[in-house]
């Protein structure tokens, strides 16, 4: 039997999510979404693509959470996305009520999933939906690192015209203006960027990233970033379907690890059946200890201005 993944939310990081699954054949689909019609049609355009393309995933659309029922993964994407000139920040209180109620349905029918979270700000959407999941944080964690470090990857592969086979970029913290890139630990073929491209140079790729998001919705004008993203979540829910014991940065919740307690942040962990099997430790400098203090001072604010308690 297939595994199972819902995806919540079937626009345009959804919908894509769930291309990117069905294609590569390892669980079978159910997309939920509150508009009428939209999910199934999308569901049925993409089983109307598996003989041209050769899946055998089943991908149904819904509006409701009954097809969801025992999903090994749900991947939540509803809520809003940001327009030019909005921080992830400002989507905070719609989204929140959004994941409130998205995660109630999720607990409702997959007791023993494992939520991937998608909708921004997320940082603080996966602490609401760990709080409101009652979920183990093993089976709870957010979309950050893998996409910001692929934008990284990207943009390095390209300046040193090497293959992003060969690039390996380091970025945990926030998902938003207090990430933390780490070019001692960025590489190319083994070797750090640092001994490769001038200061400079890394500045303006490291401000890119940072930016990245809003680079995409300032050229789109109508929405955000969704290839890049739905590509990052697929990875990170087949690390888990396919138990492979991955290694990947991920929105967590920090119980002391790194030096902080009650915290929502990106860092690297190992994915698996499980969901995060483990909690990796990478040996950071003072001042990078500092930084990712407040990066996750940061995501605590936005926790705080949800008045969850
Ligand atoms: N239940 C189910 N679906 C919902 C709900 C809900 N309560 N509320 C909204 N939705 C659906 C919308 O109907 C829409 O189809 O979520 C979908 C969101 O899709 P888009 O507007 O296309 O947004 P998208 O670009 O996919 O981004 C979704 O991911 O990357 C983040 O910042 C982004 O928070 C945003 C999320």
């Amino acid at each position: 039997m297939r595994s199972k993944i819902s995806i919540i939310g079937a626009g345009s990081v959804g919908a894509t999510c769930a291309q990117r699954i069905a294609e590569k054949g390892y669980a079978d689909v159910v997309l939920v979404d509150i508009i009428p019609g939209l999910p199934q049609g999308k569901a049925l355009d993409m089983m109307e693509s598996a003989p041209v393309l050769g899946f055998d995933s089943r991908v149904v659309g819904t509006n409701g959470y009954e097809e969801t029922a025992g999903s090994d993964v749900v991947i939540v994407t509803s809520g809003l996305a940001r327009k030019p000139g909005m921080t992830r920040d400002e989507l905070l209180l719609a989204n929140a009520k959004i994941i409130t109620e998205v995660t109630r349905n999720v607990v409702k029918y997959s007791p023993d999933g494992i939520i991937l979270m998608v909708t921004n700000p997320v940082d603080a959407m996966t602490y609401l939906a760990l709080k409101t999941s009652g979920f183990p944080p093993g089976r709870v964690f957010g979309l950050s690192g893998v996409l910001d470090g692929a934008r990284l990857s990207s943009f390095i592969a390209a300046e040193l015209k090497v293959s992003v086979a060969d690039v390996f970029a380091c970025v945990i913290g926030e998902h938003g203006k207090n990430m933390i890139i780490i070019p001692r630990l960025c590489t190319a073929g083994g070797t750090p960027i640092t001994r490769l491209l001038p200061p400079e140079t890394i500045d303006r790729l490291v401000a890119r990233t940072v930016n990245g998001g809003a680079e995409i919705v300032d050229l789109l004008k109508t929405g955000s970033a969704f290839y890049a993203p739905s590509a990052a979540a697929a990875r990170m829910a087949e690390a888990v379907i396919l138990d492979k014991k991955q290694v990947l940065p991920c929105t967590v919740y920090l119980q002391g690890e790194y030096g902080l307690k009650d915290a929502v942040i990106s860092v690297p962990v190992k994915l698996g059946k499980a969901g995060i099997e483990e909690i990796m430790e990478l040996e950071l400098t003072q001042e990078e200890k500092k930084a990712l203090a407040s990066s996750a001072g940061a995501v605590r604010e936005l926790i705080e201005k949800m008045k969850l308690d």
